[in-house]
């Protein structure tokens, strides 16, 4: 039986499926990867698509009241929207845009645009609870799509969880074992990149495919990337204080992050900037490591590292109109780069919208000057 079948009870003797709670259900899962598989054939155009869309939303009725529900109709709302990028920003039928705002009126919290959280977590979710999940490629496609989202979905809390348990560390020393923390914390930042690295797999095609509908309009908001994935970031800022580069990142990042992870990215990283991250610790000697616990501590940098290495690689086989320069990838060539580079009006921006290269680098680069910093020994001060 596959996972599918699991969650939406087809097998005998199982309870009545529960459903999504959208209106839109049905079209958003069942008809719009063929819909948009017509439209890229040629068989069907924006046009077409829009007049059937306004008659599908002509007949919907009112929206209800509950905020859950509203989550989830969202996400078909900005399914459909999304499914118009590539014929550009005027393509999408105006009921759909004026549905889509009074939503975002009557429900504050709700974001009007396809964001990580709706695509990544709440499509998830909606797959966990009732087996229902919104991809835009068809058949098999459509089957690497929705792993893609739920391998980010399922493997985040590997990064959170060694973000927290650091964080613990930080705020008191003495109160837990920095051995067992850095170790426990190590051994999940390797769970987590062994998931992504499954997607060594995804072929150029699949992400190719469904690339294009997380993209966003240019001048438009950012598209939904991985780059909002708020446990990474909360892991970084818990080891360093944020650089001048990193913090443009996180300026421009933050209303693109989950709704849970804002308040909780701008405390940290405003504790970080003030001290209460494990580099200062080790500088003003709150955490006294030994030679053991410095190797424990480079072995977690290195794990991150390592994430971050195997991510680039995968980005490098998948965007190589990103890498032109094939020079200065190396972890040796990042870690010798003078600084960081800018990452805002790049020319080859990503979905997230900065430069593909430069965030990457710049990511790893910063994690090379922590490790170099720790082995070279702690400098005190106050
Ligand atoms: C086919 C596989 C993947 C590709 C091609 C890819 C591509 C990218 C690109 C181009 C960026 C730069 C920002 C942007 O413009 O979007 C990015 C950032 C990022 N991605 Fe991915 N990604 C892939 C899979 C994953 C997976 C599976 C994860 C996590 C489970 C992940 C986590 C991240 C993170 C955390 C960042 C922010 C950079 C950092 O802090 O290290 N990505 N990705």
């Amino acid at each position: 039986m596959d996972r599918t079948e699991l969650f939406n009870g087809t097998a005998p003797g199982r309870p009545a499926p529960v459903r999504s709670p959208s209106p839109l259900r049905d079209y958003v899962l069942h008809e719009l990867p063929q819909d948009l598989a017509e439209v890229a054939r040629g068989d069907l155009t924006h046009h077409q698509l829009a007049l059937k869309q306004r008659e599908l939303l002509t007949g919907v009725g009112p929206l209800g009241d509950d905020p859950r529900a509203a989550r989830v109709t969202q996400l078909d709302l900005l399914f459909m929207l999304s499914g118009f990028v590539p014929g550009g920003p005027h393509a999408a039928p105006r009921e759909l845009t004026e549905l889509i705002s009074a939503q975002c009126a009557r429900f504050p919290g709700l974001d009007p645009h396809l964001s990580y959280e709706l695509l990544i977590d709440v499509n998830s979710e909606e797959f966990e609870r009732c087996g229902d999940i919104r991809v835009f490629s068809e058949g098999r496609l459509g089957a690497l799509e929705r792993d893609f989202y739920l391998g980010h979905h399922l493997s985040e809390p590997w990064v959170r969880s060694a973000a927290y348990g650091l964080r613990a560390l930080v705020a008191a020393p003495d109160a837990v074992k920095p051995a067992a923390v850095l170790d426990e914390s190590a051994r999940c930042v390797a769970e987590f990149t062994s998931h992504m690295a499954s997607y060594r797999k995804l072929s150029e095609q699949a992400f190719g495919h469904f690339r294009p509908y997380h993209m966003g309009h240019p001048g438009g908001p950012r598209g939904a990337s991985g780059a909002f994935m708020p446990s990474v970031q909360l892991l970084e800022l818990v080891l360093l204080p944020p650089t001048e580069e990193y913090g443009s990142y996180l300026d421009q990042a933050m209303s693109y992050f989950p709704s849970w992870a804002r308040p909780v990215v701008a405390q940290w990283r405003s504790a970080s900037s003030l001290g209460l991250n494990v580099a200062q610790s080790v500088r003003n000697g709150r955490l006294v490591l030994d030679e053991a616990g410095t190797a424990r501590l480079v072995r977690l940098i290195d794990r991150f590292v390592d994430f971050r290495m195997v991510h680039l690689g995968i980005t490098r086989r998948m965007l190589p109109e990103a890498f032109t320069d094939r020079t200065g990838l190396t972890r040796r060539e990042i870690g010798a780069q003078a600084g960081e580079h800018g990452i805002l009006n790049a020319e080859h921006p990503g979905t997230s919208g900065f430069s593909v290269r430069h965030v990457l680098t710049n990511a790893v680069h910063r994690l090379l000057e922590l490790r170099r910093e720790i082995l070279a020994g702690p400098t005190r001060r106050g």
